[in-house]
This record gives C-alpha cells, sequence and structure tokens, in this order.
C-alpha cells in the first residue's frame, strides 16, 4: 500500500508539472483527492488495515494529501501569476496618446478685435459693452436717425418687435455710455451686429464692429485723424497713410469714409485694391450737436468724435480673406492657417 500510494504521489506530481491550465489542474485535483479521486478511495479502504498498521499507514495517507494539495495550490498560484502578466501586457494604456490632442487657437477675428482693444486701451479708451438686442430708441432716434431712414427697413433689419431690433450697428453703444458718462469720454465698444442680407462673399447677416467715441473740450477732426492714423500705421504698416472722403451718417457732422493706403501695394494699386491704391476701412465723424444735446451734453462746451471700424474687414486685409462667409464657418482648415 505504501508504494501504492508514493507512485500515486509520483506520478501525480509529474502531471502538475506538466499542466498549464487551471482547469486541467483542477479536474487532476478531483481525479486524486475528490470524494471518489485515487487517494481518498485508499483513506477509506484503511478499514481492512489491520490496527496495527492503521495509524502509520493512516499517516503516509495524510502526508500525501498534504504534499498534493501544496503542490496544486503553488501550480494554481503560478498560473495565475501567468495569466495576470499576459492580461496586463493586453491591456497596457498608452497615456502618451493623450498629448497628442491638438491645441486650439485664438480665431483670427478674435485675435484682431483683441489687437485692436489693446491699441485703444494703450491710448486711455475704456471698453464698454452694450446689448446685441436693442432698442429701435438707442439703434436710431437717438443717433438721429428718421422714422423714414432706409435703415429701418425689414429687408436691412432684423425686427423682434415694432421697436426691439438686433443692432445694426455698434453706434448705439453711444448714446448708452453718453447717458452714463459725462465728458471727458473715451471709449470703444466692441462687438457683433446684425443686418438681414443674404450671405455671399462680401455680405453675412452677423458680422463685428469696434465703435470709438471722444468727448471732451476743444476735441477737432485732427484729433480723429492724428488717432486713426495711429491705428492705421499700429495695425497695417509704420508707412500707412490714411484719407478721409466726405459722406454721409446721420449722427456726425461733418461725416468721413476713411481710406488706408494700400497694405499689399503701398498704394501703387493691385487687385486687393481694385487698382485704387485705397481701402476704406471705417466710417467717422464729428459727433453731431443734436446726439450730444440728446444725452445732455453741451454742444457749446464740448465736441466730439466717432467712429465705426469693421473688424470683419480689417481681418480680411490682413490675412487675405476673399469670402466674408469663410470666418463663419469653423472649418478647421481655414482656422488651422492662422
Ligand atoms: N455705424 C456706421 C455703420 O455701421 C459706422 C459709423 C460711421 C460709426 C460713422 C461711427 C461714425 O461712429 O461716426 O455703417
Amino acid at each position: 500500500m505504501k508504494e501504492k500510494i508514493s507512485q500515486i504521489v509520483e506520478r501525480t506530481m509529474a502531471k502538475i508539472e506538466k499542466l498549464d491550465s487551471a482547469k486541467e489542474l483542477n479536474d487532476l485535483k478531483v481525479e486524486v483527492l475528490g470524494k471518489s479521486g485515487e487517494l481518498t478511495l485508499i483513506l477509506r479502504s484503511l478499514k481492512s488495515v489491520s490496527a496495527d498498521e492503521r495509524p502509520v499507514v493512516g499517516k503516509i495517507v495524510n502526508d500525501a494529501r498534504v504534499e498534493l494539495e501544496t503542490a496544486f495550490t503553488d501550480k494554481l498560484a503560478r498560473l495565475e501569476q501567468i495569466e495576470l502578466n499576459e492580461r496586463l501586457m493586453k491591456e497596457k494604456i498608452d497615456i502618451s496618446i493623450d498629448r497628442k490632442r491638438p491645441i486650439g487657437k485664438v480665431h483670427p477675428l478674435n485675435d484682431i478685435k483683441r489687437k485692436a482693444i489693446d491699441f485703444f486701451v494703450c491710448m486711455g479708451f475704456i471698453v464698454t459693452d452694450s446689448p446685441e438686442i436693442e432698442t429701435t430708441y438707442y439703434n436710431f432716434d437717438m443717433l438721429n436717425i428718421p422714422p423714414d431712414h432706409p435703415a429701418r427697413e425689414p429687408q436691412d433689419t432684423f425686427f423682434v418687435t415694432d421697436n426691439i431690433i438686433l443692432r445694426t450697428q455698434t453706434s448705439a453703444g453711444q448714446i448708452r455710455t453718453m447717458e452714463k458718462i459725462k465728458p471727458p469720454i473715451k471709449m470703444i465698444s466692441p462687438g457683433r451686429v446684425f443686418r438681414s442680407d443674404e450671405a455671399d462673399a462680401t455680405h453675412t447677416p452677423c458680422f463685428h464692429q469696434m465703435e470709438g467715441l471722444v468727448v471732451d473740450k476743444g476735441i477737432t477732426m485732427c484729433d480723429l485723424k492724428g488717432t486713426l492714423s495711429s491705428f492705421a500705421k499700429h495695425f497695417f504698416a509704420e508707412d500707412t497713410r490714411i484719407r478721409f472722403r466726405p459722406s454721409h451718417f446721420p449722427f456726425t457732422e461733418p461725416s468721413v469714409e476713411v481710406d488706408v493706403s494700400c497694405v499689399h501695394c503701398g498704394g501703387k494699386g493691385c487687385n486687393v485694391c481694385k487698382g485704387t491704391g485705397w481701402i476704406e476701412i471705417l466710417g467717422a465723424g464729428m459727433v453731431n450737436r443734436k446726439v450730444l444735446l440728446g444725452c445732455d451734453i453741451d454742444p457749446d462746451i464740448y465736441t466730439g468724435f466717432a467712429f465705426g471700424v469693421g473688424l470683419d474687414r480689417i481681418t480680411a486685409i490682413i490675412h487675405g480673406i476673399n469670402d466674408a462667409r469663410v470666418p463663419f464657418e469653423g472649418d478647421i482648415r481655414f482656422l488651422k492657417q492662422f
């Protein structure tokens, strides 16, 4: 019997060594140590062994059992470790992949807007905000735009109600500022404006303006020209010239349209300036007496100038963008270029 037991142990140990799956290992364990396993049956047959021999043989069977159980447990632990290592290798996460995420940038229009704000803030202007949903009172009436003015037609303006609109110009911000602050005033007010235009290469129903307003004692058109000339040189090139052309805006008198010498050809004439050597960038003028009076500012004591720059237009000139719609599309291929 002793012999038989050591044979079982030897054979089982050899098998344990060879097996490399937990399932097979378990099956083998049942075969040898299970309820009707080889070794268990031997233990049961001890009844037939004589009473003297029984403790000796019993100890041998028990030792064999302990030895095999330890071997099974050790092997199972080794197999589990191998399996765990394989799984860890397979499930490895490459955390470096995160770093490849592209980094966003400031939209070219916002970049230009920020540079324009920086320039005027350095000149001592304050930055004000005013509502995009505006009343006809601020957008038209207080700016001396009469009720029969074509700008008030529904084909030019988005009406919310008869007297609430989407602002068509940042000029409404002039009035809101003059109601709150009394001269000296030096302010800019950038923001979105809306007109009911069909979108095409030169129009979009939403675009961006920056209003400027200076009101103080003794302000003249020279101040306007000096301010805008410095702005143009700062924005385009040191040798940029500006010119004033007579124009008409109800809220300024006199009114001008302001051109800069073409940034692409320096004034010789090219396809950007359509051969003229000049590019129009803004409207401006001396604040109309009626507008000052409406805001309780005495036009015999104070004078002022105002201007409204088209930010989309400046962005297009600087970057050579030839379709006004493109900057609004959010197309990554376009934005990546800046
Ligand atoms: N608001 C005008 C427009 O949208 C631009 C403008 C012209 C603004 C003259 C001004 C100004 O402040 O003085 O066309």
